[in-house]
């Protein structure tokens, strides 16, 4: 069995008692989860919020996520968090506000506006391309993150977005780091509330700048009744059910939510795909060699390799945590009512059951028949699965096929890759990479 690649972590061979568990997920959260969770159907955690689950099996990820989804909601502790600077967005919500907030942002993400966004996604792509050297080192994760964000910021906000992307960027960095402080407090009751009302109020000062401006492009946007860009679908959206539309308030939750759901999580797919191909010649030259075989399309290869990387490196490697309403039994295994699930693909990705040799990098897994949809889970899975996961790939593939049409990218310094998974699989530090120029 192949070692896993740096920087990812090796797993404990056992579980770590609890104090160890805080000092080393401090580090690198993915580095507490012990061996038995990647062979285990269902693996009992040690946590200091309570009894709680991983899940891995696929009968056990089909029926958290899918047959016994009404059992198990978003747990409130970290919809909570997020609620501060989302609202009441379809990221946050549950039941029939959830519903109607689903429906009204689908068309949003149907195929149809999916391509529309095409020429944005490779018109700024080639714009950024275009600033860049041969020999130039960029810091690819940066790099990845500044054309993740622009896209976003120009497929939503059109014109504006160029000034409206960096606010927002600063907002919830800042944001971040209130919501980071993490402490013992958090855990002890009676202090646990104080410390959460602490920090909505400070992340609702940081919005202040970023709310003015929304409510002003808004109340332009609703005057004009323009239909171009995702702002203005989310005003014009209509529940066909009721008829009803959205209120500025909920528009200004949906869009910050789209925002952050969307943009680094692509940014993230990227980086670790152009890691992977730096450290695996063979499957960068097969790319290249499909791309000049198609000088129009990105070809079928580019979605492979994006696919396997989000195996071995899944952007969120964690699925937002489940709480179990009332007991349940998943692979005979007893969930008591109010303990935390988790699907992780992290470790549904080198699950053993899965997957053969599965630190090995090679996408011809995703060559014809598709793995068991279980098996593979970057969006999720079930009724809240990822709203953008058609968007994501086109852009990640369109991505790819323009940088790589162009330059190859050469790891400078591999050592010095390291991650720090918060809620996506972020990588700390500098991801040095040359710009080498292709033959054209
Ligand atoms: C490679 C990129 C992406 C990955 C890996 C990813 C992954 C995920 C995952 C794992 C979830 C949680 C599913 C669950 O709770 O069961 C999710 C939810 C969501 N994602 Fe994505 N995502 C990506 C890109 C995007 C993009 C581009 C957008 C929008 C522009 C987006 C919008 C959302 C929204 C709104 C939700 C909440 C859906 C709901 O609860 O109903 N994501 N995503």
């Amino acid at each position: 069995m192949q070692a896993p690649l740096p920087p990812v972590p090796v797993p404990p061979p056992r579980p770590l008692p609890l104090w160890q568990v805080l000092r080393v997920a401090r580090g690198n959260t993915l580095a507490v989860i012990p061996q038995g969770a990647f062979v285990e159907p269902v693996f009992a955690q040690r946590s200091p919020l309570g009894p709680s689950f991983l899940v891995s099996a696929a009968e056990g990820v089909k029926h958290v996520l899918l047959d016994a989804a009404d059992n198990y909601p978003k747990a409130a502790i970290q919809s909570r968090l997020f609620e501060a600077f989302l609202g009441e967005g379809v990221l946050t919500s549950e039941g029939e506000v959830w519903r109607r907030h689903r429906r009204l942002m689908a068309p949003a993400f149907d195929p149809h506006s999916v391509q529309a966004a095409v020429p944005t996604i490779t018109a700024t792509a080639r714009e950024v391309i275009g600033t860049w050297r041969p020999g130039q080192v960029i810091d690819v994760s940066e790099a990845m993150g500044d054309l993740t964000l622009k896209i976003i910021a120009r497929a939503m906000f059109s014109a504006a977005g160029d000034d409206l992307g960096p606010v927002m960027e600063r907002t919830l960095r800042s944001a971040e780091a209130v919501l980071e402080r993490f402490g013992l407090a958090d855990f002890t009751p009676g202090l646990r509330g104080l410390r959460a009302r602490d920090r909505e109020r400070r992340i609702a000062a940081l919005f202040t700048v970023f709310d003015a401006w929304i409510a002003r492009l808004i109340a332009e946007r609703r005057a004009a009744r323009g239909d171009g860009d995702l702002l203005d679908r989310l005003i014009a959206a209509r529940d066909p059910e009721t008829g009803r539309g959205l209120s500025d308030r909920e528009v200004r939750d949906q869009f910050v939510t789209i925002f952050i759901a969307g943009h680094e999580t692509t940014a993230v797919a990227l980086t670790w795909t152009w890691y992977l191909l730096a450290l695996h010649p063979q499957v960068e030259a097969r790319l290249h060699a499909a791309l000049d075989a198609s000088p129009d399309a990105p070809p079928t290869y580019a979605r492979q390799v994006i696919e396997e990387a989000m195996r071995l490196f899944p952007p969120v490697p964690r699925i937002p945590l489940r709480q179990a309403r009332a007991e349940d039994e998943i692979c005979g295994v007893r969930i008591p009512k109010g303990a935390l699930v988790c699907v992780a693909p992290w470790v549904v990705h080198r699950h053993r059951d899965h997957w053969d040799d599965p630190e090995r990098f090679d996408p011809d897994r995703f060559a014809g028949e598709r793995p068991a949809r279980y098996a593979y889970l970057p969006f999720g899975a079930g009724p809240r699965v990822c709203i953008g996961a058609s968007l994501a790939m086109t852009e990640a593939v369109e991505v790819l096929c323009e940088i790589a049409r162009r330059y190859r990218l050469k790891l400078v310094d591999p050592g010095e890759v390291g991650m720090k998974p918060r809620m996506t699989l972020r990588p700390v530090g500098r991801i040095g990479m040359e710009l080498v120029a292709r033959e054209p």
